[in-house]
């Protein structure tokens, strides 16, 4: 079952997603080389809790964190560790979730790490641009996979590969809502999209091939030939005045 959200689920709704946002864009700022991830996730958890909202992934299914922290060839949902510095040339996807007014917001931005190599910029700028190619058929009447197809044509037409083993998802009330939504397949098939709908889209592509394996930690997802991995999000609620990027900062 997919919701509609009325104008006043939207409005509360607008409020996990901003502080989402904020402290996103908080997170930008300490990126750099030497800092562990733990330090990132620690001044996430204490920039939500500050702004009275909850993490929305610590204690999902036994997730210990704030935020997910995957560096390099990892993919999605690699945990915050002490142990684990950024250094020059890393590129690391920061995924954050928070929980407010009865709602949830959830994004995620690939982030560089002092210089990278050209691989990593187009691998991240394909990326971010797959993510808003694919926010723009969110609109009433197209179908669920139009999002899907924009996605996976967009990178491949650059070489890089959709992972298919996670998808995006409806997102408001629940952090995981119907649909799922895909990165890759046809177009036209699926759902309508609907006003009032709210969708986590979130391309995780590849720089090699779209196969990933989880590590012995039961979280950490990484690509399996070794190639580097991207990741960005936006919460979107679906409008007939077109996309409204609810995770963004204006
Ligand atoms: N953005 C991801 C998702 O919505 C992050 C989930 S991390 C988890 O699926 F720990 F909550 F699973
Ligand atoms: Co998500």
């Amino acid at each position: 079952m997919i919701t509609i959200k009325s104008a006043s689920d939207i409005d509360k709704m607008r409020l996990p997603c901003r502080i989402v946002a904020e402290v996103l864009e908080g997170l930008k700022g300490l990126i750099g080389p030497g800092i562990s991830t733990s330090d990132l996730d620690a001044f996430a958890e204490s920039e939500i809790i500050k702004r009275k909202a909850r993490p929305a992934f610590k204690g999902y299914r036994g997730y210990p964190s704030t935020i997910c922290a995957s560096v390099n060839d990892q993919v999605v949902h690699g945990i915050p560790s002490n142990k684990v510095r950024l250094a020059e040339g890393d590129i690391v996807s920061i995924d954050l979730g928070a929980f407010a007014n009865g709602f949830y917001g959830d994004a995620a931005v690939t982030l560089p790490v002092g210089k990278v190599s050209d691989e990593a910029l187009r691998l991240m700028d394909a990326t971010k641009e797959s993510l808003y190619a694919g926010i723009e058929k969110a609109v009433p009447g197209n179908k669920l996979t139009d999002i899907s197809f924009a996605v996976q044509s967009y990178v491949e037409e650059r070489g890089f590969s959709a992972v298919r083993a996670f998808v995006g998802h409806g997102i408001g009330r629940a952090l995981h809502e119907d649909p799922q939504v895909p990165n890759f397949g046809r177009p036209g098939q699926g759902p309508k999209l609907k006003e009032g709908m709210t969708l986590a889209i979130e391309p995780m592509i590849n720089a090699g091939s779209f196969d990933v394996k989880i590590m012995p930690d039961g979280w950490t997802a990484v690509t399996t030939d070794g190639s580097l991995s991207a990741h960005y999000e936006h919460t979107v609620l679906v409008s007939k005045d077109g996309p409204v990027i609810l995770t963004k900062i204006h």
